[in-house]
């Protein structure tokens, strides 16, 4: 008799965590957004148990349905929307991005955690369910989501995004390659919190509201352009305005703006803030010679999450 030994590898799944390169807060006035799915994300691993249990080590998360914690509530809203309220299998994701760091760490979670669920469940994982799944996750933490971290999370690659029902997701064309190098400064703030103060600040600057938001959405259709023809320093000067931008309206810190000094005096062609702001993250595109070089520089003077992306051009 003839034995075929199959490997048994668990039930997985993967979504990737975001970077906004261009457009933060403007999107959420009908401004197009750029952003790129990274490498670095969440790995979800169905467990052999079944005690519908949740834990994400990385970040101190070990939660069950029911549990007081918006994770466990989230993960509730993810099972129901899937049509697998009654099931229990038990998911252990290992996660390479901080949370609450502007990096879209709960959409790629909840897709993570999506495809997973429905691979041990014998369920095609398709695009527009696990999407449709993650976005009720996400109604739990953000109330109102964009769906911008889920498109990222569930196709990864670099897109331009404008809010809609349903939101407009363009894939950019790139003619050379980019590389970003992402690094935390320190704790991220409220999305929500951002969102508000940034609405203030634009009540105030009364008619002056239309051309400032214009001018948010005049840089991501330059750096639209910029991308398409691989030009990293342009890219870098206009992430370098972006930035000023986010400036005026009272979204960046101290450590962000430090942040960014310090990847523009390792050499970086740009840098700005990334995603909502008031802490977080910062994003600088850099010459892949000077990119190690930077990474080392951002990770020895701020000691938290640090990574570096490459865009490849398109073939
Ligand atoms: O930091 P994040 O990933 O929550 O980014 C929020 C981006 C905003 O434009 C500030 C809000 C939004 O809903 O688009």
């Amino acid at each position: 008799m003839i034995t075929t030994l199959t490997p048994s590898c668990p039930p997985s799944g993967r979504g990737a965590a975001k970077v906004l390169l261009f457009g933060e807060h403007s999107v959420v006035y009908g401004q197009r957004a750029i952003a790129v799915g990274v490498d670095a994300g969440v790995t979800a691993e169905v467990g052999a148990t079944r005690s519908a249990r949740l834990e994400v080590p990385a970040w101190g998360i070990d939660v069950r349905p029911g549990d007081d914690h918006p994770v466990a509530r989230a993960h509730a809203a993810l099972l129901e929307a899937l049509g697998l309220g009654g099931s229990a299998w038990d998911l252990r994701l290992t996660a390479d991005v901080p949370p609450g760091a502007g990096l879209g760490s709960s959409a790629a979670l909840a897709v993570a955690s999506a495809r997973a669920l429905l691979e041990a469940a014998g369920e095609r994982a398709d695009d527009a369910r696990v999407y449709d799944a993650a976005m009720a996750a996400e109604r739990i933490f953000h109330g109102n989501p964009s769906g911008l971290d889920h498109a990222a999370a569930i196709r990864g690659g670099i897109f331009a995004f404008r809010r809609g029902e349903p939101p407009e997701v363009t894939p950019l064309r790139v003619g050379g390659p980019l590389v970003f190098v992402v690094a935390q400064v320190e704790p991220g703030a409220s999305t929500r919190a951002m969102v508000e103060g940034v609405a203030r600040r634009l009540s105030d600057v009364g008619t002056a509201k239309a051309p400032l938001l214009e001018s948010f959405g005049a840089i991501v259709a330059e750096a639209i352009g910029a991308i398409a023809e691989g030009d990293a320093p342009r890219v870098g000067r206009l992430m370098d305005v972006n930035h000023g931008l986010l400036v005026s309206i009272g979204v960046s810190t101290p450590q962000l703006d430090e942040g960014c000094r310090v990847a523009r005096s390792e050499g970086a062609l740009g840098a700005k803030l990334t995603g909502a702001g008031g802490g977080g993250c910062v994003v600088a595109v850099a010459h892949p010679d000077d990119a190690p070089r930077i990474t080392q520089a951002l990770a020895h003077r701020f000691g938290l999450c640090c990574f570096m992306h490459r865009v490849a051009p398109d073939a």
